[in-house]
């Protein structure tokens, strides 16, 4: 075959590759996801095959036409997906962590942010997407009581891991800074008394939990809560900025039963900048104050 068809379908395969990589970081749902994956390296196995041959013409176009057509097919798979802005009942996926598993050492370690990250948080993924299947399917959701228990605890660690990954970074300035700062100082007189009470509060969490800085449109100002249990003990409303895990699996392998340890060394890796984003777009709720 020509030097420059075989380039061209070592082109291909590389592109092959690339698409793969782009599918599984899209919120296309697994199965969609696994589905095309799966056309695409059966595609790639015929082209690599062909590049071993004499290659005469037909075939040659043949495969581009194939890989014409997986391109636009998956390209409306997941332009439909960011379209619809939605995700599918049962089909949350883990959110990729925007750090490497040890970025956050010393505080945190390895070892704990990959258990933490790709087992447990998986699990919340995996049990609501199990909830919500046999919620939101008519035929299937006899056991209401149950599934809408395991939804809330499920659907809780999911959104709270999510929040509590893009709280952390490991360039943290470990002070608050923009508007996020101003407030702090306005409803709890200073960083340091401010500090002072979440420690406290994540200190106070009794078993699992979380502590919780919220932004709550009712009043207008910011409170702190802890999530005991996070499906139970809630606080309906209120939109959560900063949240700090305290559950045993977030600290446990490195720093035992010290949980207060644990707790001091986390300011340290405190992303001021993402807390005073989500605190910016929370404020743009207006509810009427009671
Ligand atoms: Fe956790």
């Amino acid at each position: 075959m020509e030097k420059s068809k075989q380039s061209y379908l070592h082109e291909l395969v590389r592109w092959g590759d690339e698409t793969k990589n782009t599918l599984k970081n899209s919120s296309t749902s697994e199965d969609v996801c696994d589905y095309w994956s799966n056309e695409l390296e059966s595609w790639q196995r015929e082209v690599k095959a062909f590049i071993n041959t004499e290659g005469n013409e037909e075939g040659f176009l043949l495969l581009r036409n194939d890989g014409q057509q997986l391109y636009n097919q998956i390209k409306n798979v997941i332009n439909s997906r960011q379209q619809n802005n939605s995700v599918g009942y049962g089909q949350h996926k883990l959110p990729p962590l925007p750090y490497d598993y040890s970025a956050l050492e010393p505080y945190i370690s390895k070892e704990i942010m990959e258990l933490h990250h790709n087992v447990h948080h998986q699990a919340y993924v995996d049990g609501l997407n199990k909830a919500e299947k046999a919620l939101y399917d008519a035929k299937n959701n006899k056991e209401m009581k149950h599934w809408l228990r395991e939804q809330a605890f499920n659907g809780s660690g999911h959104n709270l891991h999510t929040i509590f990954w893009y709280n952390m970074t490991p360039n943290s300035g470990k002070k608050p800074i923009g508007e996020i700062a101003k407030r702090i100082n306005q409803d709890f007189g200073s960083w340091r008394s401010f500090k002072d009470m979440f420690t406290k509060a994540a200190a106070s969490v009794e078993g699992v939990g979380w502590a919780v800085l919220a932004w709550n449109p009712r009043s207008g100002r910011l409170v702190i809560q802890t999530f005991e249990k996070h499906q139970q003990f809630q606080y309906a409303d209120i939109i959560p900025l900063l949240v700090l895990d305290v559950w045993e699996h977030a600290y446990y392998l490195q720093y035992k039963t010290d949980r207060n340890a644990y707790i001091t060394n986390w300011w340290n890796v405190v992303n001021w900048k993402d807390v005073n984003n989500r605190y910016v777009e929370a404020k743009k709720i207006i509810w009427p104050l009671y």
